[in-house]
């Protein structure tokens, strides 16, 4: 395979989505723009998969298809991941929403949605802004900082927690969790002996602990919520809840960090847009738009054809495998114009980061805009002179572009005296 590093067009059978290696240098837009023009819905080879291989679609408009026709592209078949799965891991893939079809999957949803809706948002608000604080606070005197540790990871776990009832103590564990769930191909978040589904089972166990709790005594969270909840007449059983509190933690707080880590460092490559919004901060909600369209944290999603069906001028059969990029729909010359451009006052800019408005449109949206929103907001009052203090070094995935560690710097300022963040358990 030719290096990254050689960004011409190249034979698309030496193209590889699958390699989490060939995302570490960056996302290889190179190549998903070579697919959208040569062959947007792309036979790639895939030893192991149904018929050794998958179709990689690139397109904007192919992607939003796939992502709502869930009649054929189905997410429950062989779920919506892109690993291969034995039976056994299958059936409890199954029982996670984000792995089911409608009915089944808008029941599920039913119990969570309420708990995501745009007043119950705003009403996070005050809350969110004093963690910004406290997190600014508590690196501000330094002048330096890990920005993905300290600042971007922080929010979003510090949201999560308090969404589900988990002690904002333990939130370092739901960190190393999901790092290692969903980093599961980088060696750094990798221990030796232990592997994700471990992870996993921590997870579970210690779900079942806080379920155990909030049963003596119920609390105003989620999980209090799903405990009582009813799915046909039946409560969640003990594993379906133990999935619901995986999928929330996993979802909620990656991508939101990732997003976050991932538009710091497009604003470092791109500094004259960090002016443009230092000096007008009404062009704010404008810029959280153009920071998913061009981070597009989630890169991909799978789906399995349910029938013989043609798509792009392909002829699908029933049982492939489907993966369609946002990361690519996001940089579709036929939707965006430049779009490799990073451009804050970029309009219109329909963007599939969340979804193509399919059923699975992501359920934290909401509370995403606003804690990226917000916490944007705080840098840009408190440390605007902020800039790269070293490497940025990125995470091996091809399905969240990920970064691991930015180092910044910036002038040394008085903390504002939030609320101290309650201390991390190691
Ligand atoms: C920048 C941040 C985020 C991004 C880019 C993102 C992206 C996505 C995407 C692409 C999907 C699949 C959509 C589809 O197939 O139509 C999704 C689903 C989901 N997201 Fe997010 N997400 C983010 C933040 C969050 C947060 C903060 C939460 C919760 C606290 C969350 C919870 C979920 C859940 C539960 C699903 C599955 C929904 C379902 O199956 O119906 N996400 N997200």
């Amino acid at each position: 395979m030719a290096g990254l590093a050689e960004r011409g067009t190249m034979g698309l059978d030496e193209i590889d989505l699958i390699d989490g290696r060939n995302f570490v240098a960056g996302v290889p837009h190179h190549w998903f723009a070579q697919l959208r023009r040569e062959a947007p819905v792309f036979w790639h080879p895939e030893p192991g998969a149904p018929r050794d291989g998958f179709w990689a679609v690139t397109s904007y408009d192919d992607c939003v298809t796939v992502n709502r026709d869930w009649e054929h592209f189905s997410s429950a078949r062989r779920s919506s991941l892109f690993q291969e799965m034995d039976a056994d891991q299958l059936a409890q893939q199954q029982l996670m929403m984000v792995n089911m079809d409608p009915t089944m999957h808008t029941r599920y949803r039913r119990l969570v949605n309420h708990g995501f809706t745009p007043k119950m948002v705003r009403d996070l608000e005050g809350q969110i802004v004093g963690y910004a604080d406290a997190i600014i606070d508590s690196v501000c005197e330094r002048g330096t900082a890990e920005f993905v540790e300290e600042i971007s990871a922080e929010l979003p776990l510090l949201v999560i927690a308090e969404l589900l009832g988990i002690p904002q103590e333990d939130r370092r564990m739901v960190f190393d969790w999901s790092n290692r769930m969903i980093g599961s191909d980088d060696p750094e978040y990798q221990i030796e002996g232990h592997d994700s589904s471990e992870a996993a089972m921590q997870v579970y166990s210690y779900a079942e602990e806080m379920a155990a709790a909030r049963r003596l005594q119920p609390r105003q969270d989620l999980i209090s919520v799903l405990i009582d909840a009813e799915v046909e007449g039946e409560k969640l059983d003990q594993l379906e809840l133990d999935l619901f509190f995986l999928l929330l933690i996993v979802a909620g707080n990656e991508t939101t960090r990732n997003l976050m880590s991932g538009a710091m460092a497009a604003f470092f490559d791109h500094p004259d847009q960090w002016e443009l919004l230092r000096h007008d901060r009404s062009l704010l909600p404008g810029a959280v738009e153009e920071m998913l369209r061009y981070v597009t944290p989630v890169m991909h999603f799978r789906r399995t054809a349910t029938m013989d069906t043609v798509l792009g001028g392909q002829d699908l059969r029933e049982g492939d495998k489907v993966v369609f990029w946002h990361t690519s729909a996001n940089r579709d010359e036929k939707v965006f114009a430049n779009p490799d451009a990073f451009d804050i006052t970029r309009s219109p800019n329909n963007h599939m980061a969340f979804g193509g408005g399919g059923p699975h449109f992501c359920l934290g949206a909401n509370l995403a805009r606003m804690e990226i929103m917000v916490m944007f907001d705080r840098l840009l009052e408190r440390i605007p002179d902020i800039r790269l203090a070293g490497d940025v070094q990125r995470l091996q995935s091809n399905f969240i572009n990920g970064t691991k560690h930015i180092p910044v710097a910036f002038a040394p300022s008085a903390p504002i005296g939030a609320p101290p963040l309650p201390a991390r358990a190691r």
